[in-house]
């Protein structure tokens, strides 16, 4: 298997190199084999090329089966026009893939209860759903401009969907709900959108299709409510990319804790990208301090959504909870009583938990 490597800028090369070893690990045991070609985007690439995502980094990208990434961005890239930003990078990338479906699980560890934000009682006895966010239509990359007025500037982004868009998305998020309880919810605001109405048709006939699915409805206003209201009425929520932005972030705080938190963007064939939903921390880049277990757990749905080795993907996810039951913490999880470790230390505990 061909991985890019893109470990971007910040913390995002610290995860990902702690990643990597895990996958060694996996290599050993397994006796399959990655090959690894790392490669620039973001702020390192501005830095070094000119621009957030050059067309070597698409080419081994498209040449790979999967694509491993870290995280973009950092202050000193903030002020540059926003064609030329590290995250215009990233969408640039994530079309260039045809990645459209945004996987996004929010899992709360119970070992980690205690670090949401929600009280326990909302809880219950765990949050387990997925976010399946359409990721390379609507708002960000509909038609977007800027003009002068007499009195100023004028301003537009424009939220467009194809009946094709939204097919694509809905099926995945089908899939992806039989093997959980078959409850998917579309989120959308058809109540105002054009756009949403569009959604809530295919989707609703899509529904009748396939029976085995029960599928509801609600409004993005309400969502963000329902969310930490009573987030267990959620299996698996789909939704339009800016909606899904924002929902993912919302109920990755469910977890307490955005530094556990891995995704996927898969496409219709196996190429995925797979990255941590945390960002680059600049804060606290270089420090030895970042948590590698989101990355490492996407590396996981790497080898179950891209190279289709689900008993490895299990077997680091098990390491991660082992780790987690031992009460070893990187700072941004830690509690009283546990023993708190830095990103080097963590990515051993896990590969230790491995053998
Ligand atoms: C995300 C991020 C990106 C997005 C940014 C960095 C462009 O917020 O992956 O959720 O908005 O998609
Ligand atoms: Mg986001």
């Amino acid at each position: 298997m061909k991985i890019a490597l893109i470990p971007g800028d910040g913390i995002g090369i610290e995860v990902i190199r702690e990643t990597v070893k895990v996958l060694d690990v996996v290599t050993r045991q397994s006796g399959c084999s990655f090959e690894y070609r790392e490669v620039l985007m973001g702020g390192r690439a501005i830095d070094e090329t000119g621009v957030p995502l050059p067309q070597e980094t698409i080419d081994v990208c498209k040449a790979s089966d999967a694509v491993l990434l870290g995280a973009v961005g950092g202050p000193q890239w903030d002020t540059l026009p926003g064609h030329l930003r590290p995250e215009a990078g990233l969408l640039s990338l994530r079309k260039a893939l045809e990645v459209f479906a945004n996987l996004r699980p929010a899992v709360l560890f119970p070992q980690l209860k205690s670090a949401s934000t929600l009280k326990e009682e909302v809880l219950g006895d765990g949050i387990d759903l997925m976010v399946i966010r359409e990721l390379t239509g609507g708002l960000y990359f509909g038609e977007k401009k800027r003009v002068d007025t007499a009195d100023g500037q004028k301003a537009w982004d424009t939220m467009v969907y194809s009946t094709h868009e939204i097919e694509r998305i809905i099926k995945v998020a089908f899939q992806i709900a039989r093997k959980r309880s078959g409850k998917v919810t579309l989120v959308d605001k058809a109540n105002v959108l054009e756009s949403s109405r569009l959604w809530r048709e295919v989707a609703t006939r899509l529904a009748l299709e396939n029976k085995d699915i029960a599928m509801d409805y609600m409004y993005v206003d309400n969502a963000a409510m329902q969310l930490v209201r009573n987030p267990r009425q959620f299996d698996v929520i789909v939704t339009e990319n800016m909606f899904g932005d924002i929902l993912s972030d919302e109920a990755s705080m469910l977890t307490g804790s955005l530094g556990m938190l891995p995704s996927a963007s898969i496409g219709a064939g196996k190429l995925g990208i797979y990255e941590p939903i945390h960002g680059s921390a600049p804060d606290i880049a270089g420090q030895d301090k970042a948590n590698p277990l989101a990355t490492v757990m996407s590396a996981a749905m790497m080898l179950r959504y891209s190279f289709d080795m689900e008993n490895e993907a299990v077997m680091i996810e098990n390491a991660v909870r082992k780790v987690l039951d031992q009460g070893y913490r990187t700072l941004d999880i830690m509690q009283p009583g546990m023993k708190a470790v830095g990103t080097q230390k963590m990515g051993e505990l896990v590969c230790k938990a491995l053998e």
